[in-house]
């Protein structure tokens, strides 16, 4: 039994991470740490956790504690899961890692130190369908069954992504703990804004990218090219040999318009993820291959109905359990912290 200890009782808490860790069966949600305190009281109520703490290093002081989940705000959650790496417990954070390199690279640093290991909630990975596509591209390239794969396009243009689906979830209207917001030291004020809301979606996608197309492979970022928003535009790539294409932006539409294309010499891979925060679906797999005459599929995994915010927190917990090394740890995270701040340094710089 892992006695987990818990950071930040918002959105992500509430509407994911709480509801599936607390119904782990190998896992106890032993204490809450909430900024806002009359939050704090209720979502440790409905979610039965026995101990209630303001701030996290309150938490962290618990001797009855073997890890810790953090869901901060994206601009705190980096000191939390430092310092609860400093106090020797393994760390489930939300991505992304940091807001800028150099602060991912001290965690990497309180890891290292520590001997306490970090997990990022990368839950596309844990998706059973993007699963499914990630061994079809494997096999695919090791086999050369369809010949080599030379092109990838990926696109995400988000809209409403809690489906307006908040109702059910506690609010209490406390005002929200300032914090610094920690952007690249290079970045001019006026696009902070526009690097974190860029960085809170496409971390999801960079880190996919490198997923599917090897995390060891070099990347170089080759074209950027974003409307004054920071956000709408086309992001060229070079992961390994391979060209990839992500269109990013805002559009209000009747669905969640994110796919990934593979294009192979003789037949592609297609996968359309499932809109964010929908339970028990996965993402949708389809393969054309043109050898043995005309071939389209649509291929689903054998965990198709399942939630992979749900799969991620039995992962982590299974790890800490078995020491089986995270499938999305922190010190592949920074890299993707390091890619977001080379695309836009190269939008801005040109370079
Ligand atoms: N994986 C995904 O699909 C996904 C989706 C949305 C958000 N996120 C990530 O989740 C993270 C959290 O987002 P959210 O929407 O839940 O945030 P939120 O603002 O709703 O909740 C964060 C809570 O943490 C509390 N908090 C902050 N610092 C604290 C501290 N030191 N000690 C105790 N409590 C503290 C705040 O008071 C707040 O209530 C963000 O980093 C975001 O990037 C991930």
């Amino acid at each position: 039994m892992i006695r987990l200890g818990y950071v930040g009782a918002g959105y992500m808490a509430q509407a994911a991470h709480l509801p599936n860790f607390t119904a782990l069966p190998d896992c106890e949600v032993v204490a809450l740490a909430e900024l806002r305190p009359q939050l704090g009281e209720r979502v440790a109520q409905r979610f039965g956790i026995p101990r209630l703490y303001r701030h996290h290093t309150e938490l962290l002081a618990d001797p009855d504690i073997d890890a810790v989940a953090v869901s901060a705000h994206f601009s705190h959650q980096a000191q939390v899961a430092e310092d609860a790496l400093r106090a020797g417990k393994s760390v489930f954070m939300e991505k992304p890692i940091a807001l800028n390199a150099a602060r991912a690279e001290r965690l990497l640093h309180a890891e290292q130190e520590s001997g306490a290991r970090l997990m990022v909630g990368y839950m596309k990975r844990y998706d059973a369908g993007w699963e499914l596509a990630k061994r079809l591209v494997d096999e695919y390239r090791q086999t050369g069954a369809i010949g080599d794969l030379f092109f990838v396009r990926l696109r995400c243009h988000y809209h409403e992504w809690t489906r307006g689906d908040s109702s059910r979830l506690i609010d209490t209207g406390e005002p929200y703990p300032p914090a610094d917001t920690e952007t690249p030291d290079w970045l001019p004020p006026e696009y902070q804004e526009a690097f974190v809301n860029f960085t809170q979606l496409y971390c999801h996608h960079v880190n996919l990218l490198r997923w599917m197309l090897g995390e060891e492979a070099e990347w170089r970022v080759v074209a950027v090219d974003l409307d004054s928003d920071g956000m709408t535009g086309a992001v060229v790539l070079r992961i390994g040999d391979v060209c990839v294409v992500m269109e990013t932006g805002a559009q209000r539409s009747m669905r969640w318009d994110e796919h990934l294309h593979l294009d192979f010499r003789r037949g592609w891979i297609r996968v359309d993820a499932p809109q964010l925060m929908v339970r028990n679906t996965s993402a949708q797999v389809e393969v054309c291959a043109t050898d043995n005459g005309m071939e389209q599929r649509r291929l689903f995994p054998p965990d198709y109905w399942s939630w992979s915010y749900q799969r991620e927190a039995q992962h982590f917990i299974e790890c800490l359990r078995t020491g089986a090394p995270f499938r999305t740890p922190g010190r592949d995270a920074f890299k993707d912290i390091e890619l977001i701040e080379a695309i836009y340094r190269h939008w801005l710089q040109g370079a």
